[in-house]
C-alpha cells in the first residue's frame, strides 16, 4: 500500500487535523439545527438523549471511521475496497463508500442554500437593517427571502463557489488554511455572544429550557431525531471524517483526537443554545419555530436590543464560518474519488462535484417559496430526513461493523494503539453502536 500513501496530501500536524475535523463537525448542525431541534422537541430531555448518543455511539464511530480512513489512505470508496480485500471480505463493502458520497451530495445541496441565507443576512444586518426593526419588518424580510428563489439561488451559487475555491486549493493550502483561520474566529464570536446572552433577562430561562429535562415531551420520533442529529453534527457515516483520517500522519492518536473533536462539537452546540435561547426568551418569543429560529425569531430579538445590530452581524458571520468549514468536508470524499478514479485534477474534480450539488440545491431553493404545505414534507425536509435520519445512521452502522468485525483485530489494535481502552472501543463499536441504531430505527417505524 505504500505507493498509495498520501495521494492527496497530508495534515501538517495533529492540531491541523483537529481543527479541520472540528471544522467539519461544527457547522449549521450546531448553530442552526441543534437549537431548533431542541426547541421543537421540548428542550432538556432531547439534549440528554443527544448527549448519550454522542458518547455511546458518536465517539466510538468517529474513532472507527477515522481509523478506516488512515488505514486505507484513499477516498472512502477506494478505501473500503482496499481494506475489504485486505481482510478477504466482500468487495460489496465499497457500496458503503458510495452511500456516503451520495449523502454528502444531498446534504451539501441544501446546506449551501441555508448557508446562502446566512450570507444574505450578513449583508442585510451589516447594512443596518436591524436597527430598531420591529417584529413585522423582520418577519417580512424572512418571508420575502423564502419567497424569492432567484435571490436564494444567487447566494447558493456564491456559497458553493466559495466552497469550491477552497477545496480546489488542496488539503494543505485549502482545507487546512481555511480551518486554521476560521475556527479560532468562530470560537471567539461564540464566546462573545454567550457573554451577551448572559446580560439579557432570559438567561435563567434559557438555561432551564436547555438543561431541565421533561421526559414527557420526548416521543419515539424525537429519539430518532436526536440520534440523527448526533450523526449529522459529528459529521459521521458519510466518509468525511474517513477522508480526513486518510490525510492523518501515522503517529497521531486517533482516539484522543476524536474525543477532542466530539467534545468541541458538543460544546459548540450547547454554547449556541446558550447564546440563542436566552435572547429568544428575553423577548417572550417561541423556541419551537423550526428552521426559522435563527433567521426569524432571533433577529426579532436583535432588532429590539441595544447593540443588536452588531451582535446580529457577529452571529451571521459565525453561521457562515461554521457552514463553509463543513461544506468543504461534505464534498471532499467525492473530490478525492474523482481525482483517484477519473484522473481529474483537483480543480476539475471540485467543480464537477460542485456543479452536481448546485443543481440538486435548486430543489431546496424552490421548497421554501411554495409556502407551508401542511404536514407533508417539502423537498428540503425529504432530503434532510433521508440523509440525517436514514443514510447517516445506516452508513454509521456499516462503518462500525466494518471496523470492528471485518478488519482484523491485530490491524485495528495496532492502528488505534490505545492500550486497555481498546476493549472498550471494540465493545462499543461491535455491539452498542449498531444495536442502539437498530433499536432506535425499529422504534421509530413502530415495530418496538
Ligand atoms: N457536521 C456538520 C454540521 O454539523 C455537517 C456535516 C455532516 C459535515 C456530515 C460533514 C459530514 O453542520
Amino acid at each position: 500500500m505504500t505507493e498509495q500513501r498520501f495521494l492527496h496530501g497530508q495534515w501538517s500536524s495533529r492540531m491541523a487535523f483537529i481543527l479541520a475535523a472540528s471544522g467539519s463537525a461544527i457547522g449549521l448542525g450546531n448553530i442552526w439545527k441543534f437549537p431548533y431541534l431542541a426547541g421543537d422537541n421540548g428542550g432538556g430531555a432531547f439534549v440528554i438523549v443527544y448527549l448519550l448518543c454522542v458518547v455511546a455511539i458518536g465517539i466510538p464511530l468517529m474513532i472507527a471511521e477515522t481509523m478506516i480512513g488512515r488505514r486505507g489512505r484513499q477516498s472512502p470508496i477506494n478505501t473500503m475496497l482496499t481494506l475489504a480485500e485486505e481482510a478477504k471480505a466482500s468487495r460489496h463493502w465499497h457500496y458503503a463508500g458510495w452511500l456516503g458520497v451520495a449523502a454528502g451530495f444531498l446534504i451539501l445541496s441544501y446546506y449551501s442554500v441555508i448557508a446562502g441565507w446566512s450570507m444574505a443576512y450578513i449583508l442585510k444586518v451589516g447594512g443596518g437593517f436591524l436597527a430598531n426593526a420591529d417584529a413585522q419588518t423582520v418577519q417580512a424580510a424572512f418571508l420575502d427571502l423564502k419567497a424569492a428563489p432567484d435571490i436564494q439561488a444567487i447566494w447558493h451559487t456564491v456559497f458553493m463557489a466559495g466552497t469550491l475555491l477552497i477545496v480546489s486549493r488542496g488539503v494543505h493550502r485549502g482545507l487546512e488554511r481555511a480551518t486554521r483561520i476560521m475556527m479560532p474566529g468562530l470560537l471567539a464570536m461564540l464566546v462573545l455572544l454567550d457573554i451577551y446572552a448572559m446580560t439579557t433577562g432570559g438567561f435563567g430561562q434559557g438555561l432551564a429550557f436547555l438543561f431541565e429535562p421533561d421526559f414527557g415531551k420526548l416521543s419515539g420520533e424525537s429519539v430518532l431525531v436526536a440520534m440523527g442529529q448526533a450523526f449529522f453534527s459529528l459529521g459521521l457515516g458519510m466518509g468525511s471524517i474517513m477522508v480526513y483520517g486518510s490525510y492523518l500522519p501515522d503517529h497521531v492518536s486517533i482516539a484522543r483526537a476524536s474525543i477532542i473533536v466530539a467534545t468541541a462539537d458538543t460544546a459548540v452546540a450547547l454554547m449556541a443554545g446558550i447564546a440563542i435561547f436566552p435572547i429568544v426568551f428575553a423577548h417572550h418569543l417561541e423556541p419551537g419555530m423550526g428552521p426559522g429560529l435563527i433567521f426569524e425569531t432571533l433577529p426579532i430579538a436583535f432588532g429590539q436590543m441595544p447593540g443588536g445590530s452588531w451582535f446580529g452581524l457577529v452571529f451571521f458571520l459565525l453561521v457562515f464560518f461554521a457552514a463553509i468549514t463543513s461544506a468543504i468536508a461534505l464534498i471532499e470524499p467525492a473530490v478525492a474519488y474523482l481525482s483517484e478514479n477519473l484522473g481529474l485534477n483537483r480543480t476539475a474534480a471540485s467543480w464537477w462535484s460542485g456543479a452536481v450539488c448546485w443543481l440538486l440545491g435548486l430543489g431546496t431553493v424552490y421548497s421554501f417559496s411554495g409556502g407551508e404545505n401542511g404536514s407533508s414534507r417539502n423537498f428540503f425536509e425529504w432530503v434532510d430526513f433521508l440523509t440525517a435520519d436514514v443514510m447517516l445512521p445506516i452508513g454509521g452502522i456499516l462503518v462500525a461493523v466494518f471496523a470492528s468485525w471485518v478488519i482484523k483485530r491485530e490491524v485495528s489494535e495496532a492502528e488505534l494503539a490505545m492500550g486497555a481502552a481498546y476493549a472498550w472501543w471494540r465493545a462499543l463499536a461491535r455491539y452498542v453502536a449498531p444495536g442502539a441504531v437498530a433499536l432506535v430505527f425499529l422504534h421509530a417505524i413502530g415495530v418496538l
